[in-house]
Formats: C-alpha cells, structure tokens, sequence
C-alpha cells in the first residue's frame, strides 16, 4: 500500500501528475527515470516483525509481496490522479475485484452490484460469492430508485461500473453514493472505461474506485495490473488481507511499464476520444449498422449523464449490425489494422463480439425484465469496438472490409 504523502508541490495539475506523481530523480544516482526494482526481498539492519499483522505504514521494505519501492511509485501516482489517500495494486483488474470482494465482505453481509459489468466480475460475484455465505443482488444501477429498493440492513457494498461493459451504460456515481450512504454502506466504482481523465468517482461520493491497469492506464497492452484508490482504513485492510496473504501482487516490472504508460495518458485519451467519436458518427450512419452506443453521441440514452460526469468521453464503441454472423467471420478474415481480440484501452485498435446469449445466461442470469431491457439494447450482440490511436481514415478502411 502506498499513501499519499503530504507534497509541497501537491498542487501541480493533472498532466504533471501524470509524468511526475510518485516519481523524484534517484537520490543515489541523479536517474531521472524510476529505477526498476525487481528485488523480492530487501536487507534490514534492526529487528522487524515477521507477520503483516505487525506492519505499519512506514515500515521499511522487507519483502516485495509487503510492498516494492516502483509497485509504491505506481501506487503514489494513481492517489495523487484520483484524489485518494491510499492505493493498493494487484496482479491484474480482477485481483484488485477479488481483493475489495473478499476482503471487506463477511458472510451474512449482502453485495449490491451492477447488472451489467466485466463478465469476469458479474460471474465472481454470482457464483463465487453465496459459497463464502455473501448474498448478492444485481440491479440496473443506472436506475437510482432501483438501487435504492435493493438496500438492506446487511449491505455492505455497492459495486458500479459507469461506462458498463458492453453496453456502456452510465451510472450516476453522486447519486447512488448518497442514497448508498444513507444505509451505511460504501460505494465502489470500476472506472476502467472511463479513466480518472474522465472521472473522478472520489470527488463524485464514491468510497473506492478500482481500475484495471491492463487498459487504458498502462495503454500499450504489455501488462496486466489491477488497483484500488481509497481511505487508508480500508486500503489498509486490502494490503493486509488480499495483497500480502492472497498474495495476488503487481509485478515491479509491470509497475514500471504502467508508470510509463501513464506519463502519456492525459495525451492518449485525447486521441481515443477524438478517433472514436469521428469512428462512431461514421458507424451511425452507414447502412450496416443499426445502433451505436458512444457516450459522446447525443443518441446515447445518458448523454447528459455523461456530459455531465466525464471530462472525456474515452474511446469504447459498442455497436450492433444485421448480419452479425457473417460480419463476424469477415472480421476475422479480412481485418488488418485492428485487431480481433479482446481486451481495450491499448494503442492498438481492437474489436470482439459479444454474444447476447451467452453474456446474459453465463455472465449475468438475466432473466424477465432484465433480460428484455438488455436485449433491447443489444440486440442478439454487440461488437466492442475500443478505438485505438491509429489513422482514423484507416481504420474507417480495415472495418469498411468487413461491414460493406
Ligand atoms: C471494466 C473492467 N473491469 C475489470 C476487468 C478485469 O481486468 P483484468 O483483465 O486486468 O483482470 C476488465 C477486463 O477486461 C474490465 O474491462
């Protein structure tokens, strides 16, 4: 865990964060880089505790699953970008789930989550969970009053993904954090889609907000990491419990391609936003296509919404067609600059299909209501289109392939 230490030059602005936060020049060498440290234990020179019950938050590095000097770098800039006060990474977005899930939930308590998210979390949550005695209910998140009919006396937690894979569905992060509070329980944002250039859950009410670093933050698709921002308290519990004995941590070396990658990220999501709202306007009006779901079109049910909550609309297109089967297979076949793969957030432009049916049976278990409002919006599927920074113009070439 790493906390936010007081800095005289707090005040720089995000950019700055971006490049500086964490980091300072190697006060051995003068490196102005962040040296990699790839040590998994370190030499000590008084007696320390054995057990992470006994750490504290400056206790010096003994072993690197208690804590690496880059793995603190990385955790330092993420606070400084959300405006929280401690930080803990992991191994990948869905340690960092497992650790808020398992760690600040007890059997008897009762999880409030999204009805549409990360397929990886949505099956976590509905068939993990009830084996540890955690009741869990989903809900559309989007839909305060329904939120709010789900509260009991035993939630603990709220989970909301605003934009929600893969239909990009927004969750007011303000609203739902107050009715959230009301109960007594805490709030926790996955704000992967979104970036903390877009949004900012901490400032909106929320408790915790949780990326995973294999997307857009470290953006170059080289490295899996997972965080979670929030206050020490709870962080606390995170590194004691999830990270040092789960034992799920973040590889220095990713840590350092993460660090480097969020140099640029200010830069890069200017790019995304640019290229997918240019993709996404041509996606509307070619014949093949039926809907596009961008938060930046003002078709998008949430427009206001998302004018309102993100400073960047992000470069995730979701979009359904009429012969999805054989759109499929051209884009296989014939797709060159983007690629078919799965995953989002890289330089690179990739693109995935997303089968109605099988999200909403094995991912989510919609059934009823759920299902008909999933299925009116994403038809018999969608493809996740997450627009990369290459030529635009190419890109309109590579999908034109096949979709015409
Ligand atoms: C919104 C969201 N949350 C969490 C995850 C899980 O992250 P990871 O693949 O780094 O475990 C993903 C992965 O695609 C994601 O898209």
């Amino acid at each position: 865990m790493s906390q936010q230490p007081p800095h005289p030059r707090r005040q720089r602005g995000f950019s700055t964060h971006c490049i500086h936060g964490g980091e300072t020049p190697d006060i051995v060498t003068g490196a102005s880089s962040p040296n990699l440290v790839m040590s998994s234990t370190f030499t000590v020179d008084k007696p320390l505790p054995f057990s992470a019950t006994g750490m504290d938050s400056d206790s010096p590095y003994i072993y690197s699953r208690w804590g690496n000097p880059t793995v603190h770098q990385l955790e330092d800039k993420l606070c400084r970008l959300e405006g929280g006060e401690a930080c803990q990474c992991f191994a990948s977005g869905m340690g960092a789930v497992a650790a808020v899930f398992l760690s600040l939930l007890d059997a008897g308590d009762h999880l409030v989550v999204s009805e549409v998210s990360y397929p990886g979390v949505a099956e976590f949550a509905r068939n993990t969970l009830p084996r540890f005695g955690i009741n869990v209910t989903s809900v559309d998140t989007s839909d305060s009053a329904a939120v709010a009919a789900a509260m009991r006396d035993e939630t603990r937690l709220v989970w909301i993904e605003t934009p929600a894979n893969p239909i990009l569905r927004l969750t007011d992060i303000q609203e739902i954090s107050g009715i959230v509070h009301q109960h007594n329980a805490i709030v926790a944002v996955d704000s992967t889609f979104a970036t903390p250039v877009a949004t900012r859950p901490l400032e909106r009410g929320a408790d915790l907000v949780m990326h995973s670093l294999t997307k857009y933050l470290g953006g170059h698709g080289d490295a899996m990491g997972g965080a979670v921002v929030g206050p020490t308290e709870i962080i606390n519990r995170l590194t004691k419990e999830a990270a040092i004995h789960h034992g799920g941590v973040l590889s220095p070396f990713n840590a350092w391609l993460i660090l480097r990658g969020i140099a640029t990220l200010p830069l890069r999501m200017r790019g995304h936003e640019e290229g997918a709202l240019e993709m996404a306007t041509w996606l509307e009006s070619h014949p093949a296509v039926r809907r596009v779901l961008y938060p930046g079109l003002k078709s998008h049910p949430q427009f206001d919404l998302a004018s309102r909550q993100m400073d960047n609309f992000s470069g995730m297109i979701s979009f359904t067609v009429n012969q999805e089967g054989r759109i499929r297979t051209r884009m296989m076949k014939h797709l060159t600059t983007i690629h078919y793969a799965v995953s989002l957030g890289h330089h690179r432009s990739l693109i995935y299909w997303l089968d109605t049916d099988e999200l909403t049976v094995s991912s989510y278990g919609l059934t009823g209501d759920a299902l008909e409002r999933y299925r009116s919006i994403a038809g018999n599927g969608v493809f996740r289109f997450s627009c990369g920074l290459e030529d635009v113009g190419d890109l309109k070439r590579d999908l034109s392939e096949a979709i015409d």
